[in-house]
């Protein structure tokens, strides 16, 4: 028994009798009873047991007749009236989760862009909105971020960036990148001598003795052997030869004279020992010359003085010559030997003449006296003689004096011997006394023998003659009565 809403208008102008004539006490579902007659349900009401007509509730619709009950809104539809024929439709920047309450619109941060629906949609990531009743939300402009979907675009904070729209969260620069800006849409790479430790600073120039050589770089110390003593540098100097730079953000020092620095070492070294610097800021060190010394290293050679020496290069005090040597010059390579018959006390002297009497070899200080029995009669002796035979040599610094008559020496006498009783010596300088023949008397030994006269005799070396007991009575210079043999003295020119 479906009526539709056309036949209900027939109905109700010209045909709203026909159901009288059914007398009835209950009608069917869907119908409800009025009087005596059952009349259908109309739209917008529901009649659930034949006697009642009631209206859909708030949240339902009925667009039919005869119906029992109602039905729900659909999703994203609603009614807030009871009665209603049709649910009205969510509008955009709406939503309808309650079918029986008046839309509620889109809450910031959330949008609707369609009609009928029961739930607002939450603005894409990198998108806002700061209304209600949203029908779209915005996109993030480039240069902010939306990391609140209900509130408006925050611009990038200095050290962050977007650089596209529709961004959720601005990017922290890279490193070696800064902004200071709010909103910025690009980081700015560190130039070259500067370094960006806080993205949300502006560069900060190198520090003396440090240099950044590209941009985007950190401040590096300056490497050994550089320096750089302004701010800001993309590069340290080379540190100069003579100088040392161990602060490296300082100039370079000087080497102190006596120090040197080459290219390579890392700071002023002194001179080994013996050398020498002319001056500061020097690259190397000097040579110190045979003949001088050096004894700092930050003063000039100093010619060696008399009696030193300096045979090899690079000495730091002269020598003084060995015992025995001498130089009377500054700037010796070497001493001088002392020459034999000389002496050499001191070696800053010549060499002295040994007196008469002495005599020296090589090298001495002292000259050596002559022996006894020798003699050296002039200065600058290298040996002394023996005292030759004849001689008495007793002042060892003169001439040998002759052995006179009645004297004699071997060689290496200091005094001439007188010739005992009973020998003789006539010549000067005898080498020995003669002892009187047998038959002569010799009673000085400074005259030849004498012939022992007739009646008389005698043996070899005697001073006088005895009286013979026997015969030999007439002839002279016997030495044995007996025999009467003679005898032949040797030595005496009258013989
Ligand atoms: C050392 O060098 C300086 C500068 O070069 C100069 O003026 C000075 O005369 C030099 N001194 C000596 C002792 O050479
Ligand atoms: C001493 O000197 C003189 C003169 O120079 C020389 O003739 C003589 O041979 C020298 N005597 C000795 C012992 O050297
Ligand atoms: C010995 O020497 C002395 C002094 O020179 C001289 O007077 C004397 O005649 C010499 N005697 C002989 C024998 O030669």
């Amino acid at each position: 028994m479906a009526f539709s809403i056309f036949h209900l208008i027939l109905l109700s102008i010209c045909c709203l009798s026909i159901q009288t004539v059914l007398s009835a006490t209950s009608c069917d579902r869907g119908y409800y009873l009025e009087g005596a007659n059952c009349y259908p349900c109309t739209p917008g009401n529901y009649c659930p047991d034949g006697y009642r007509q009631l209206p859909c509730n708030p949240g339902e619709y009925q667009d039919s007749f005869t119906s029992s009950s109602c039905s729900a809104c659909a999703s994203g539809y609603y009614t807030t009236v009871s009665g209603s024929v049709i649910c009205n439709i969510c509008p955009i920047g709406f939503m309808c989760p309650n079918a029986n309450q008046d839309p509620v619109g889109c809450a910031r941060g959330t949008y609707q862009d369609s009609y009928g629906s029961a739930r607002c949609q939450q603005c894409s990531q990198g998108y806002y909105s700061t209304t209600v009743n949203a029908h779209q939300c915005i996109i993030c402009s480039k240069g902010n971020e939306c990391t609140r979907p209900d509130q408006a675009p925050l611009a990038c904070r200095p050290g962050t960036y977007s650089y596209d729209d529709g961004s959720y969260s601005c990017l922290t620069c890279p490193t070696g990148w800064y902004t200071t800006q709010n909103g910025a849409l690009l980081c700015s790479i560190c130039p070259e001598g500067s370094e960006c430790t806080r993205a949300d600073q502006p560069p900060t120039l190198c520090r003396p003795g440090t240099y950044s050589s590209s941009p985007g770089s950190t401040c590096t110390s300056c490497p050994s052997n550089t320096y750089a003593t302004e701010y800001g540098q993309v590069s340290c100097k080379p540190c100069p030869p003579g100088y040392e730079c161990t602060q490296s953000d300082q100039q370079p020092r000087a080497c102190a004279r006596g120090f040197y620095r080459d290219g390579s070492m890392t700071s002023c070294q002194r001179c080994p020992t013996g050398m020498w610097t002319k001056n500061t800021t020097s690259v190397r060190c000097e040579t110190c010359s045979v003949g001088y010394e050096c004894p700092t290293t930050d003063s000039s050679p100093v010619p060696c003085r008399i009696g030193t020496y300096a045979s090899n290069i690079n000495t730091a005090s002269c020598l003084t010559c060995s015992t025995g040597f001498f130089t009377v010059e500054t700037r010796s390579i070497q001493c001088q030997r002392c020459p034999r018959g000389y002496y050499c006390p001191q070696p800053t002297s010549n060499p002295l003449a040994c007196p008469p009497g002495t005599y020296s070899d090589y090298k001495q200080t002292v000259c050596t006296k002559c022996d006894s029995g020798y003699y050296a009669p002039n200065s600058t002796s290298i040996e002394c003689l023996i005292c030759p035979r004849g001689f008495a040599c007793a002042i060892p610094s003169v001439l040998p004096q002759v052995c006179p008559v009645g004297t004699s020496a071997n060689y290496g006498a200091v005094s001439c011997s007188a010739c005992s009783q009973g020998y003789y010596s006539v010549k000067n300088s005898s080498a020995a006394c003669t002892p009187c023949a047998p038959g002569y008397f010799c009673d000085t030994s400074k005259e030849c023998p004498k012939q022992c006269p007739i009646g008389s005799y005698s043996s070899a070396a005697r001073s006088a003659c005895y009286q013979c007991t026997s015969t030999c009575s007439t002839v002279a210079g016997v030495f044995d009565c007996s025999t009467c043999i003679t005898a032949k003295p040797t030595g005496c020119q009258q013989f």
